[in-house]
Order: C-alpha cells, then sequence, then structure tokens
C-alpha cells in the first residue's frame, strides 16, 4: 500500500515513535482514540459523574485504583486481575487487601465503553480517564490525559508488597519507592496531596495515637486536639476499619487543605506528617508552597499525574485489550 502524506501523518499523530538509546519505544498520546473510540471521554466522564453523584468517596477510591496500577508493573491494569489457580494478583496483597475499592465502577464505565467501541479501549486507559475526572468532579485541576496503554497479561502479588509505599515509611523510604518509579520528590509531594480526599482505617494510623514507632507515646508530631479526635474514633484495640478522613477540613473537595494540615500537624498518616516534619527537610519547602497557594498545587498536580500515568505503559503490539477487566482474554 502506498501512504500518502496525511495518512503518513495520521500515524504519526496516533503512534508517536520515540528513539532513545536505540530503543524503540511507543509513547502515549491524547489522541489516541479520536477517530477508534470518539466518545470514550465522554463515556468516562458521565460514568464516573454517577458514581461520584452517588458516593462522593468514590472519586478517591478510582484515583488510589490508578496509582495503586501504576507503581506495580506499570499503568496496565494489572490491579485489575482477579486470582487465578495459577496467578496470585495484586487485590490481596497488603496495602489492597480489605482496602481497595471502586471495582465495580470500573466494570460499568468498561460496560458503557464497550457498548460502544467493543474490543478497542484499554482498561488501564479507562482508569487514566476516570482518575482525571474524579479530580475535576471532586473541584479540582484537569488535564489532558495521555493514552494508548494496553493491558497486561500477568499481575504482581510481590510487586504490590515491594513497592507501593506504606503510612508507617519514612520520608528516605517514600523517596526511594517514587525514585524507583521514575518519580521525583516533588512528585512525591504534589502526588501526595491526593490525600485531599478520601478516607483511611484506623489500622492506617492507630500506632501513631498510642504507641509510635513502639516508643509507647504518640507521636510528638501531632497536634493535640488533632490526637484526641482521632483516639476517640480509634481505640487502642479494634474497630480496625473505622474511617478517619485524610483531610479533616473537606474530604470530598480537592484543595489544598491537605497541604494545611501538615503544618498544622494534622496529618492523618505518619508518611504524610513526614512531608513536613521528617528530619530531612527536602519536602517541607514544597508542602509550605501548597499551603500558601493552591495554585501552585493546581498548576503542578496535572503535570504529576501524567508523569505516574507515563510509568512502563504496555503500547503497540504488547499486552492486550481486556474484554472484561477482571481476567485476561
Ligand atoms: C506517598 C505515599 C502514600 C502512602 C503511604 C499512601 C497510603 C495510603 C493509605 C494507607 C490509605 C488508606 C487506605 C485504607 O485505610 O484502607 C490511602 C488512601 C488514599 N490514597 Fe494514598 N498513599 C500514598 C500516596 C498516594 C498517591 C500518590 C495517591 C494518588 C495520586 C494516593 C491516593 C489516595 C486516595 C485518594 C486515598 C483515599 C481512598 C479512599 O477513600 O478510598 N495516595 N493512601
Amino acid at each position: 500500500m502506498k501512504l500518502t502524506f496525511t495518512t503518513w501523518m495520521a500515524i504519526m499523530a496516533t503512534t508517536l515513535i520515540v528513539v532513545s538509546n536505540g530503543v524503540v519505544q511507543a509513547q502515549l498520546t491524547s489522541n489516541f482514540y479520536n477517530s477508534s473510540c470518539p466518545n470514550v471521554q465522554a463515556i468516562v466522564r458521565s460514568g464516573m459523574r454517577s458514581a461520584v453523584q452517588k458516593e462522593a468517596r468514590m472519586a478517591a477510591s478510582i484515583l488510589r485504583l490508578f496509582f495503586h496500577d501504576c507503581f506495580v508493573q506499570g499503568c496496565d491494569a494489572s490491579v485489575l486481575l482477579d486470582d487465578t489457580p495459577t496467578m496470585q494478583g495484586e487485590k490481596n496483597a497488603l496495602p489492597n487487601a480489605n482496602s481497595l475499592r471502586g471495582f465495580d465502577v470500573v466494570d460499568t464505565l468498561k460496560a458503557n465503553v464497550e457498548s460502544s467501541c467493543p474490543g478497542v479501549v484499554s482498561c488501564a486507559d479507562i482508569l487514566a480517564l476516570a482518575s482525571r475526572d474524579a479530580v475535576v468532579l471532586s473541584g479540582g485541576p484537569t488535564w489532558n490525559v495521555l493514552l494508548g496503554r494496553r493491558d497486561s497479561l500477568t499481575a504482581s502479588y510481590s510487586g504490590a508488597n515491594a513497592n507501593l509505599p506504606a503510612p508507617f515509611d519514612d520520608l528516605n523510604t517514600l523517596i526511594k519507592k517514587f525514585q524507583a518509579q521514575g518519580l521525583s520528590v516533588s512528585d512525591l509531594v504534589t502526588l501526595s496531596g491526593a490525600h485531599t480526599i478520601g478516607q483511611a482505617r484506623c489500622v492506617n494510623f492507630r500506632a501513631r495515637l498510642y504507641n509510635n514507632d513502639g516508643t509507647g507515646e504518640p507521636d510528638s508530631t501531632l497536634s493535640t486536639t488533632y490526637l484526641q479526635q482521632l483516639q476517640s474514633n480509634c481505640p487502642s484495640n479494634g474497630s480496625d476499619d473505622n474511617l478517619a478522613p485524610l483531610d479533616l477540613q473537606t474530604a470530598t473537595q480537592f484543595d489544598n487543605c491537605y497541604f494545611n494540615n501538615l503544618v498544622n500537624q494534622k496529618g492523618l498518616l505518619g508518611s504524610d506528617q513526614e512531608l513536613f516534619s521528617s528530619n530531612d527537610s527536602s519536602t517541607t519547602p514544597i508542602v509550605q508552597k501548597y499551603a500558601q497557594s493552591s495554585r501552585g498545587f493546581f498548576a503542578n498536580f496535572p503535570t504529576s499525574m501524567i508523569s505516574m500515568g507515563n510509568i512502563s505503559p504496555l503500547t503497540g503490539t504488547s499486552g492486550q485489550i481486556r474484554t472484561n477487566c477482571h481476567a485476561i482474554n
């Protein structure tokens, strides 16, 4: 077939091929589905609008799903795969079990997209779009989502346990886990701002309230009033699943209050407060900047989300477009 100049340009626009260090890599592009599924963005947006109207917290749960997907073998929807007799998936790994939510919402989004464009849009891209919509629907900034990811054939239980940061990680460990994914110290602070929405279970912050680092004392970086408030809903034993908002001021509003909380020693998770109170103060000025300026936070959050969304995508003929996000075809 003889390619006309226009056809060639169209191919170049949908699958940018970048050669770096002799490695050929397909890049994600924002117009990937323009001809194959022109309504995908509207379909996902409308499904997310219904889901968030039904339960505001769902925005947070979807955003977290995307993060937990990207940190384990890249943004490839591996987190959505169920366990099989021959594969231990990510859903039951320590950071995810009894914690990740929103799988049913992704199923609805996928079903809606499939009925318009069967076999075309990956679960990984649906999750990327849904996360952006989650932020926007909660009052946060918007951005153009880069697309063209494909879905993995495998998942990694051990990768989920090893790569995902824990709420009791110190700053050095958090920085290392982000750098292992190609993300900077600034990305760490900016993306942690996602904790401006959503909830955490008592089991994930109890130690700070009663026996921080085995000292038998509460975490000294917790404000006294906030400590008392948290203790009343998170006893020293039991009630592991009791919830507290990650941002005590505005739990369903995407804003910069999370950073104000850190400055006021009211971060919920140890990993949150570490960004402001650690002896290694490399993150402190960034927290201060965002606490003072939601504009600065809103300007940087999209860039960091795009960087996170670029972690090792499967492109070209790698992986597949799953029909059902729970299982490979
Ligand atoms: C910096 C390291 C991070 C740590 C240690 C961490 C840890 C956690 C923990 C322990 C929870 C509560 C889970 C539960 O109690 O069941 C949580 C919730 C959440 N995380 Fe993170 N997280 C981190 C970064 C991120 C990032 C980068 C994002 C997204 C860009 C994110 C988005 C969320 C959201 C939105 C929730 C609330 C989910 C809901 O309400 O369903 N987190 N995180």
